[in-house]
This record gives C-alpha cells, structure tokens and sequence, in this order.
C-alpha cells in the first residue's frame, strides 16, 4: 500500500540565501505567466511587487478577467477559493494555505446548510469571508464593499438570511432599514476595537476624522464619522481635507493611506487584547519568502471538486453581475 502524500508545506530553507528573491518573484512571475493579487492587509513588501492590490470586491473582480495562467493570490484562503472559483482553468497559489479567516472557519458549510432548515423562505445573502461549501448554500455574495447594494436589490418584502458577519449584518440593516436574521459570526481583528479605545483616541485627537470598516460592533461604528470597505476607507482618506484619521480596521491598509496622503497623521485603532496592534494573524502569514516558494513550486495549490465549485459560482456571478 502506498503511504498517503503529504500536504505541501512550504520550507523557507530550500531558498538561496544568496537570491534576490524581488529579482527571482519578477523572474517566475513572466516565466509562469502570473498574476500576483494582494489584499490592502498583505505586509507592504507585498503590496509594493503585486500586481494588483485590491479590496476583495476588486480582488474578484480582476480574479475574473486576468488573461494570465498562474494566479499567485496573497489574501487569506476564502479570496483564493474564490479566484479558483471562478478560473477552473488556472492554477492558483497561496503562500501559506493555512491563512483563513475566523468568519470563514466559523461558519461550517454543513451546520450552515441545517440552520437554514429553519428559514425556508429566506434568500442568503453571503460575505464573501466565508468557504465555498457557504457559497454554494447562497443565493448572492456580497464583499463589505457592495453588501447593501446586494441587499437593496432585492424586494423589500422578501425575507433575507445574512451570513457569516453579524457585525456587517447589522450595518447592513442599519442602512438599508431592513431586518435579517443574522448567522451570529465576527472577525476577530475587528472585534478587538472598542467604543473606549475610540473615545481616548477622539479626545487625544479632536480634530481626527473616524473611519472604520463595518465588520466593527455597531458601538464603534455609530461613533465614525465614515464606515465602509478597505477601498471605501482608503478613497475617504484620498479625498477628504482633513489632516488626522483614526482608522478602525487591520494595519496593512495604513501602507497605502500613507502614500495617498503622505502628510496626512493615521492612526490606527489599536486592539483591545494587550498586544496593542490590529494585525489579522491569518493575512500575516503570507510572506514574500513564501510567495517566491508558491510561485517556483506552483504550490499550495487551491483545488476544489467541480460540483461543488460550479454551485459556489452561480452566488458569485450573480454578485458581479451587479458591478
Ligand atoms: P474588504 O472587503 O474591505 O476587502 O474586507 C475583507 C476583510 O477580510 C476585512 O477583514
Ligand atoms: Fe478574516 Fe478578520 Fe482576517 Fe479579514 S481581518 S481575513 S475578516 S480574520
């Protein structure tokens, strides 16, 4: 009998120390024909040689037109699945296949698909943090970027299950004045900011302006003068004259407000838990020594069985199909 094959696991000592691994990325990256896709959370390093950094409203999207044959995606498992979703064709790579994501992996495709029993009448309506068993449940996916658009297109009449962010759920109802029951899901980063920790910074900065992302509980975002999407956020602080923000959402986005408003004062929101920072651990286990493996390996590779990945298709197109 032979021995069953182990998963890949990416071994930083196999690498040259002597390589300049931005030469070697550039290098595997035309040779393999690939995209490499970041999300505003990957570490800067990554932002800066990727060649698209997006929200994952604007991850999806470009995961769907790329010409290219290789997608390297540096974002969390959900937004790979994602991308491999909609490109059976292409191989797709993560640097660290254990980045998930706490809405994703609290939310189990099968639980899920049971407690739905008790809403017959009910559409789903699903973040796109969540696995493709989740998605195949769905009748539309939303990101952060798009979720009342998705909500307000359908009849007001029309009972309406939102799944896996109770945070952004409640935002959701908050602006559309809709009611929706709720899969009870938080993200673990977004959860640690508090309405104390906004109000010290808010008195230590009065003039600040206060943007955060709607995965926050609803008592730190009824306190922000903006919420919305990591693009939402960064297209706030590129277009607003005020000289002080106080960000509520994961450090990463700070790399690219930073360069949009180099004068401008950021300051992040810090975590509740001791550690004193707002980084998801999930995210940060992407690295560019990783992201040079995946790209020389073609591996961790995202599969996925065909039946299920048509069923988790149709909820996403139907998303893009809406812009
Ligand atoms: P965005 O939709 O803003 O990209 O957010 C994704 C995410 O994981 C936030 O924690
Ligand atoms: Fe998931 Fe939160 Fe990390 Fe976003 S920040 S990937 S929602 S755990």
């Amino acid at each position: 009998m032979s021995a069953p094959s182990l998963p890949y696991l990416p071994d930083l000592e196999t690498i040259d120390p002597s390589l300049d691994l931005r030469a070697e990325i550039e290098r595997l990256r035309r040779e393999r024909n690939a995209v490499i896709l970041a999300h505003y959370y990957q570490e800067p390093e990554i932002q800066d040689l990727a060649d698209f950094v997006g929200d994952s409203l604007q991850l999806s999207q470009a995961a769907a037109k790329t010409p290219a044959d290789v997608i390297a995606f540096c974002g969390v498992h959900f937004m790979a699945e994602t991308a491999k979703i909609l490109n059976p064709g292409k191989r797709v790579v993560i640097p660290d296949l254990d980045a998930g994501c706490s809405l994703a992996d609290r939310c189990p495709a099968d639980a899920f698909g049971e407690w739905l029993k008790n809403y017959p009448d009910h559409k789903v309506v699903s973040y796109i943090n969540c696995s493709a068993g989740v998605k195949a449940h769905s009748d539309i996916i939303c990101t952060s970027s798009n979720a009342v658009r998705v909500v307000e297109s359908f009849p007001r009449d029309q009972k309406l299950v939102f799944a896996p962010d109770r945070h952004l759920g409640r935002w959701v109802m908050r602006q559309t004045g809709r009611d929706m029951v709720l899969w009870p899901g938080f993200c673990i980063v977004h959860e640690q900011f508090t309405a104390l920790r906004v109000a010290q910074l808010k008195a230590r900065h009065p003039g600040a302006r206060i943007i955060v992302h709607p995965e926050c509980d609803a008592t730190v975002s009824r306190m922000a003068d903006f919420v919305g999407s990591t693009a939402a956020l960064l297209k706030y602080v590129g277009t607003e004259p005020a000289m002080s923000f106080i960000v509520g959402t994961e450090a990463g986005i700070l790399h690219q407000m930073h360069k949009l408003r180099p004068e401008a004062e950021l300051i992040p929101i810090p975590a509740d838990s001791g550690c004193n920072c707002a980084l998801c651990p999930y995210m940060k286990l992407n690295s560019i020594e990783k992201l040079y493996l995946a790209l020389r390996d073609l591996q961790p590779e995202i599969l996925l069985d065909e039946d299920l990945r048509r069923r988790a298709l149709g909820p996403v197109e139907r998303m893009l199909a809406l812009g």
